[in-house]
């Protein structure tokens, strides 16, 4: 793991150079998205890049993390719509190559199939990821098995409780998701974790200074041969 402390802006900067690396290296590359508060600075660096012509995004495809089940991609809570509004309606992505798992009449069965479409796609070349205050990757919770690839999850109370600032009340947060399994994550040739603030700072040392531990699903990522971690001090406060 390289572990890079430095502040918000600059960890959205530092981690949008490699975006562009990418990018320019091989135009058409696949890559891994993330919602969550945590990628929006990147995402907004990753448009003014679009913009001034730095990048293309013409020939990418990408495929989101999770989904919550029963949302569609109208509703302004779901990722579909956080990920048009907050990247793919700013830059040249061709929406057609844009993928956010369904979370409408889903089962684990139907789920596994995205995993199948990223394998004929060629395979993840660079996943984002935030992480949850348990120590949870996309909607992967605690116990999550290492094998496991697309599926149906159910939320814990702790990622309800973190979840419902963007919901009425926390009867209206989902209560299931969709979300890529471990499996799918390790498989990306290159992974990217940002994670911020206080509230990071207890999974993020047991991530990184801990045992590989199932329980905290974050600490897999040790196992990664290219896996780049960028924080600020308030999240690498307990390291
Ligand atoms: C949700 C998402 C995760 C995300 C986490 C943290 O649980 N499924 O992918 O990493 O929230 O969100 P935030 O970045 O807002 O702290």
């Amino acid at each position: 793991m390289k572990i890079i402390i430095d502040t918000k802006e600059n960890c959205a900067k530092l981690a949008a150079q490699e975006y562009k690396k990418l990018l320019n290296e091989k135009p058409d590359c696949i890559l891994g998205l993330a919602t969550g508060s945590t990628p929006e600075d990147l995402y907004k660096e990753l448009i003014a890049m679009n913009n001034a012509g730095e990048i293309s995004f013409k020939q990418v495809k990408s495929y989101n993390l999770d989904e919550y089940v029963g949302l569609t991609g109208e509703h302004p809570q779901s990722y579909r719509f956080f990920m048009d509004d907050k990247l793919f309606n700013h830059v040249d992505i061709d929406k057609n190559n844009t993928h956010v798992p369904n979370g409408i009449d889903i089962d684990d069965e139907k789920a596994a199939q995205y995993d199948k479409e990223i394998e004929a796609a060629g395979g993840i070349d660079l996943q984002l990821l935030g992480v949850g205050n348990n120590g949870h990757i996309a909607f992967n919770e605690p116990g999550t098995a290492l094998d496991s690839v697309t599926h149906v999850v159910k939320l814990t109370q702790s990622t309800l409780e973190a979840n419902k600032r963007f919901f009425d009340s926390i009867d209206d947060v989902p209560t299931h998701a969709v979300c890529m399994g471990i499996k799918t994550i390790m498989n990306a040739r290159k992974i990217i974790l940002m994670a911020y603030g206080k509230n990071k700072a207890a999974a993020m040392a047991k991530a990184i200074n801990g045992k590989i531990d199932l329980n905290v699903p974050a600490s897999i990522l040790q196992l990664h041969p290219d896996c780049t971690i960028y924080m600020d001090q308030d999240a690498a406060s307990e390291l």
